[in-house]
């Protein structure tokens, strides 16, 4: 028989709770007395669960639902997820794409102006009344015109980056795992190589395995001392204590961070950097596309509920039928 269950093992938005909640079939854990007590007793019952950034849902976490057949991830990326573990044992893991896409191209875009010409540090200058004080802020030793940009992971994202960049008269060059047909933009099957041709290296890659500490050290020398790194994607993806190391020994000009290793905490030494721009994680963060995320959690759940397709399973999970 078909679990009809759903669980949200962590907070969510409202809207999700709500229009969860409108099926009579969801159960918040963090409202139980005794969350152990009600898993034990529940579990054979749930169906779907809705997910976020702030649990990892790996494989021993999904094997206490016998009956589990969705998970629902509020988010485009599903690092917390073992979306393999899931696609083996005929789970559909589903995420939010496309909605979110422009808005986190235009915070990539924001985050990188801000990085370039210092924005933020000017904006500090004059609050602290420096300019009325002291003078003019600095000219900024970087600037956007006649700069080379390296995207790390041209997905859906990076190429809204990439469009945004090409308005920006920027040379556009990518690195991925493939070549893809139809970019014309140049390929670098090698990140160091692609790092030591750019003045800008712009990451939007995933969390996850395979790209762990993929900017290193080594790829952070090649980028070189007027080199900015901007960073949309995940924080895993850069060695952070490389970076502080490079920041604080002027191997690279600057580093642009939306995403740390280890949210949200961020390091001391990364904020005590004068040449770091940093963000709070807010690439999608508007009401517009954070309720659009959210529908798109609702309706996956709901399509299960109606036997209906998912609207986005992810890659590892595709679907075959409920
Ligand atoms: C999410 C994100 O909002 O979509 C992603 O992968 O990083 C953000 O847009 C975040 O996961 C929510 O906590």
């Amino acid at each position: 028989m078909k679990a009809t269950q759903i669980l949200a093992p962590t907070r969510m938005m409202p809207m999700i709770v709500e229009g969860l909640r409108a099926t009579g079939q969801l159960h918040c854990l963090w409202e139980q007395a005794d969350p152990d007590a009600f898993l034990r007793e529940k579990a054979k019952d749930v169906g779907a669960i809705a997910t976020g950034a702030h649990i990892r849902i790996d494989g021993a976490y999904m094997a206490q639902f016998p009956n589990l057949k969705v998970v629902a991830n509020f988010g485009v990326g599903y690092d917390t997820v073992d979306a393999a573990w899931a696609g083996k044992h005929g789970i559909i893991v589903t995420n939010t794409p496309d909605v979110l896409t422009e808005e986190v191209a235009d915070t990539a875009m924001g985050l990188l102006i801000m990085t370039q010409r210092e924005l933020p540090q000017s904006e500090r200058w004059l609050r602290s009344g420096q300019w009325e004080k002291t003078g003019p802020y600095p000219l900024t030793r970087n600037t956007l015109r006649g700069k080379i940009i390296g995207i790390l992971a041209l997905g859906r994202i990076g190429k809204a980056i990439a469009k945004r960049c090409e308005a920006f008269g920027l040379t556009i060059v990518y690195h991925g795992r493939n070549k893809q047909a139809d970019v014309p933009y140049r390929y670098f099957s090698s990140l160091v190589e692609m790092a030591a041709h750019v003045d800008i290296l712009m990451s939007v890659a995933p969390g996850g395995a395979e790209t762990k500490h993929v900017i290193n050290a080594e790829v952070l020398s090649a980028l070189g001392p007027m080199g900015v790194v901007i960073n949309i994607g995940r924080g895993s993806v850069i060695d952070e204590t490389a970076l502080i190391h490079a920041l604080q020994n002027k191997i690279i000009f600057a580093a642009g961070l939306d995403v740390f290793e280890h949210e949200p905490h961020v390091p001391q030494a990364l904020i005590a950097c004068e040449n770091t721009v940093l963000l709070p994680h807010v690439g999608s963060a508007s009401i517009h596309t954070r309720n659009q995320m959210g529908q798109l959690v609702v309706d996956n759940i709901l399509a299960y509920l109606d036997g209906k397709p998912p609207l986005t399973p992810v890659a590892e999970t595709p679907f075959s039928g409920w």
